[in-house]
């Protein structure tokens, strides 16, 4: 396990659509260990492999941790805090999404600092294989409906900005520029450019 740097966009990496898993071995259960300590510690709600410049479909979500405790700087005993019900996606698929949306406003950890409300179907079904190559299918609304779609997006090369008018979008792009040259610590320390 590792904690792993974050790439920031904008990067092809981010653009690209993720290649299937097709073979969940160690390798790939090693890569999701090292994907939710890197979660945990930026910290996040969700993850997908892009993010950390491998471009295959696999994503960790945990919705369900403590947020209070943001900018305590994260040791062992505090993530460990922060793990309270993880979830490993490898090939996920939407098959079913709600007509009625809902907004909420999101952010990313390949953009820093930036905000902004999308949205998105508010209720969703989705099928996947778990971090032992079981086939699941989950229906999730609320926050866990959001993360999962944001962290699907991620997988086919789009961002929540993507999302927007090209003027926000833009916009929201300058202002990462800005925020990036305002917490060079937090850069090297956690991510990529
Ligand atoms: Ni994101």
């Amino acid at each position: 396990m590792a904690i792993l740097p974050i790439q920031i966009a904008p990067h092809p990496v981010l653009k690209r659509v993720a290649d299937p898993v097709d073979k969940i071995d160690d390798k790939i259960r090693t890569l999701m260990d090292s994907m939710l300590e890197t979660m945990y510690n930026a910290p996040g709600i969700g993850l997908a492999a892009p993010q950390i410049r491998e471009s295959v479909r696999i994503m960790v979500v945990d919705v369900d941790q403590p947020r209070e405790d943001d900018d305590v700087p994260p040791d062992a005993a505090t993530i460990a805090k922060r793990r309270v019900k993880p979830r490993f996606f490898i090939n996920p698929e939407i098959i079913w999404s709600s007509e009625e949306p809902n907004v909420y406003e999101e952010g990313c950890l390949s953009l820093p600092g930036q905000y902004a409300e999308v949205e998105r179907p508010k209720k969703i079904r989705v099928k996947y294989l778990d971090y032992d190559g079981q086939l699941q299918e989950l229906e999730a609304s609320g926050l866990l409906a959001t993360c999962v779609q944001h962290e699907i997006d991620h997988l086919n090369g789009i961002l929540f900005i993507d999302h927007l008018s090209s003027l926000k979008r833009d916009m929201t792009l300058r202002k990462l520029k800005k925020w990036v040259k305002e917490n060079p610590d937090e850069i090297a320390e956690k991510h990529i450019l």
